[in-house]
């Protein structure tokens, strides 16, 4: 449209535009009446009188001089409450920089006129639980083992701070629920590898198992029959089928039978004759329905081949006696406890 392009004037026409404006602002000058910047062909910016918020006439309002298909930007101040508001901000930008730790140093940051920090905060609050804890604790970690169980006070206490213990310590390889996964034992049933008295659990917490770091940890060590030649392929593919034959799985009879007489030659001094285990070596039970690795052929040959070595950290040098204790009462009563 023709009345378009003369308001958006194209690129070219905006510089002669310019040139000219310029041009009669010089001629202005010089005739001593200095007019508007507006291009003389340009529509001048409406001189409308403006009424303000109550009705009372406001002072002209000067153009930017900024004008889009007839909309003129007039060059109005920020209203006063914005202004003050973002003066405020800086303001108490100013006062939160001296006042907290404010800017990243190489370690740490500036520290503030208060010297807060929320470590210092959570420390603070950590110590205060401690202290409050603190006669509890030291009866927890002095009393017979056994008297957790049957004091009121203490069973109660060690109840939520062994579950507190174990979803921050033991929940990534037994499960938050303490149903454990393939190669973590669950603790929840009565099939234990080691022991389940309150005694025994709290012994395999306290040192571990297999752990090379703790000289008292448990530990045991079933042969790699395969990975050393102990048996060869046919005689571990036998006893698999005997171990698979104990708990009533499939099985291939005539293999399982050849098997039987491996398995008491190899076997039996860990797992026992009949295949119940042992737990003075951590030697599962391979005749009953649960299995730490698994019940099917591949995983059983793998581990006769391979043997297992399942490693549970010692933690007597990270929880205090306290903790260990708490938690070992925590499991203990999850209900496979014995
Ligand atoms: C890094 C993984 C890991 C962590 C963490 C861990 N465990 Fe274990 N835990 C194991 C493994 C693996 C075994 C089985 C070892 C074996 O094969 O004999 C085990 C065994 C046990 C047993 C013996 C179970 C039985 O049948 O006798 C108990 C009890 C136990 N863990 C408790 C805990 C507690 C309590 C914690 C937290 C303080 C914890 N575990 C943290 C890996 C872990
Ligand atoms: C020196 C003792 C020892 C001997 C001998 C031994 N084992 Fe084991 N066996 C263990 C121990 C200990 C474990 C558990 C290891 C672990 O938790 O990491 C185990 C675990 C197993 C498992 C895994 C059970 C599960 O629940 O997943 C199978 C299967 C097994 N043994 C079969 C055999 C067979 C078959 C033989 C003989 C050819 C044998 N073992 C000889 C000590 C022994």
């Amino acid at each position: 449209m023709a009345g378009e392009k003369d308001q958006n004037p194209g690129k070219d026409e905006r510089i002669g535009l310019e040139r000219q404006a310029a041009d009669s602002e010089h001629a202005a000058k010089i005739a001593g009446d200095i007019p508007s910047r507006d291009a003389p062909d340009k529509p001048a910016a409406p001189k409308k009188r403006r009424k303000g918020r109550h009705g009372v006439a406001m002072n002209e309002v000067p153009s930017t001089g900024h004008e889009w298909d007839g909309i003129t930007e007039f060059d109005n101040p920020m209203p006063r409450w914005w202004l003050w508001t973002f003066y405020a901000t800086i303001v108490w930008a100013i006062g939160y920089v001296i006042v907290y730790p404010a800017f990243p140093l190489i370690s740490g940051t500036t520290s503030g006129l208060l010297q807060t920090s929320t470590r210092k905060q959570v420390a603070e609050e950590i110590e205060r639980f401690d202290q409050a804890n603190s006669a509890i604790q030291t009866r927890l970690a002095s009393v017979e083992l056994d008297e957790i169980p049957t004091d009121p006070e203490l069973s109660s206490y060690a109840a939520n701070a062994g579950g507190a213990v174990f979803r921050t310590w033991c929940a990534q390889c037994h499960g938050s629920g303490a149903a454990g996964a393939k190669g973590y034992p669950n603790l929840l049933d009565n099939d234990w590898l080691w022991g389940g008295s309150l005694e025994e659990i709290y012994t395999t917490v306290q040192h571990g198992i297999r752990d090379p770091l703790d000289d008292d940890a448990r530990y045991s060590e079933m042969p790699r029959f395969g990975t050393d030649e102990l048996l060869d392929r046919a005689q571990i593919d036998q006893v698999v089928n005997y171990v698979l034959s104990l708990s009533e799985l499939p099985h291939d009879g005539g293999k399982a039978a050849a098997g039987a007489e491996i398995f008491a030659d190899n076997c039996a001094v860990c797992h026992m004759e009949d295949g119940t285990g042992d737990r003075s070596q951590g030697a599962p039970n391979l005749a009953d329905a649960v299995w730490l690795y698994g019940n099917d052929r591949e995983t059983l040959t793998r581990i006769v081949s391979e043997g297992p070595f399942g490693v549970m950290p010692s933690w007597s040098s990270r929880l205090s006696e306290a903790d260990i204790r708490a938690v070992a009462a925590y499991v203990h009563g999850l209900g496979g406890g014995e």
